[in-house]
């Protein structure tokens, strides 16, 4: 449990009953309680990364250690990792723009679709803003040597507000495994299969950071726009992390070769076990906040991809269009019977 986060003057309700804020807390530490944080060396801004677009939206701070991308009416703006990555551990600290934010991208991955045009790997966080008073949502996908006809999304809800405090989202890539972490908790986690070819990413990777309008379909499929009235819309990054093996995408020695002892470091550091603990606070994850997944999409894909592993008692929560089978009342009920806390949703259903 991490004292520091969410303390007992903070958590403890003064009725001695757990109000829905309580709820929220206990899940944060299930969930949190995970393991302790990761023992990471972070980079100033400028040491890794560069203003990728509309740079005048992109706003250092004093000390060059963390940046704010800003949309407004004009432009959204981004950045990009100065090299390209075989393999690597991409961490970021993010806090998203709060109150109304529908049709809002905020989107944190990577990509080498500039290089390789028509066969370009890519593994994304995308998180998705909303009207105010609902939450974000957010996909992780990945994509490998041009397999764009072969999504491979998951969509959740959070634990926590993530325009309240700053969470740290990583993506970790080696030769044999992609893990997805929101903090300490591992929510995804992709093993390399043969099956998979090339569909697993296997060339060198820039990281991206974006802020964009996706009216068009971000938030219930389009049904709400961005509304600039609210704008400037800011996403904070900070606490940058870029563990991994700098190449140059057409050097003579091929990057696995040259990246091959890099790859193992990986390998052997702490967020590369997923441990008794942070897999049973994963599973927790998917049962109370997955609402989609490709693998249980049977009318996308009758026959699920070979990395997906098909839980049953998982399996049935899902109609075969890969989404819950119940909505809100769903929520309601396992909130009786199981005290899942649950934060504010009612249309999980209806967009994206
Ligand atoms: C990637 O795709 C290209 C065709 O676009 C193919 O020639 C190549 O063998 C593929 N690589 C892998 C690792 O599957």
């Amino acid at each position: 449990m991490d004292e520091r986060r969410c303390g007992k003057s903070v958590c403890s309700s003064s009725e001695g009953r757990l109000t829905s804020f309580g709820l929220f807390c206990v899940v944060f530490f299930t969930l949190a309680g995970a393991a302790a944080g990761f023992n990471l060396a972070t980079i100033p801004f400028d040491e890794g990364y560069s203003p990728l677009f509309g740079d005048g939206n992109l706003v250092r701070s004093p000390d060059g250690r963390a940046v704010r991308l800003l949309l407004d009416r004009f432009t959204g703006s981004g950045f990009i990792s100065s090299s390209l990555y075989h393999h690597g551990f991409f961490s970021a600290n993010i806090k998203l723009p709060s109150d109304y934010t529908a049709g809002i991208c905020v989107a944190f991955y990577t990509s080498n679709g500039d290089v390789f045009e028509k066969s370009h790997d890519e593994l994304d966080f995308e998180f998705l803003g909303n009207v105010e008073g609902k939450p974000w949502r957010f996909q992780t996908n990945l994509y490998g040597n041009g397999s764009t006809s072969r999504g491979r999304e998951e969509r959740y809800r959070l634990w926590f507000d993530p325009t309240k405090q700053f969470h740290r989202y990583s993506i970790l890539w080696t030769s044999d495994t992609i893990i997805f972490y929101i903090d300490e908790v591992p929510i995804r986690e992709v093993v390399r299969s043969d099956e998979m070819g090339g569909d697993f990413p296997s060339k060198p990777m820039s990281l991206y950071a974006t802020i964009w309008d996706a009216s068009s379909w971000a938030t219930n499929g389009g049904k709400y726009k961005v509304n600039y009235k609210f704008a400037p819309f800011v996403a904070e990054f900070k606490d940058l992390v870029l563990e991994g093996c700098p190449v140059n995408p057409i050097q003579e020695v091929p990057a696995a070769e040259a990246c091959a002892e890099k790859d193992a470091v990986l390998k052997g550091e702490d967020y590369a076990v997923i441990t008794p603990e942070r897999r049973s606070a994963m599973r927790k994850f998917r049962q109370r906040y997955m609402y989609y997944s490709y693998c249980y999409d049977t009318l996308r894909y009758p026959v699920p991809p070979p990395e997906c592993v098909i839980i049953p008692s998982e399996k049935k929560r899902f109609k075969e269009t890969g989404r819950l089978k119940f909505g809100g009342s769903h929520r309601r009920q396992s909130r009786r019977r199981s005290r899942t806390p649950v934060t504010t949703v009612s249309d999980d259903q209806s967009d994206m």
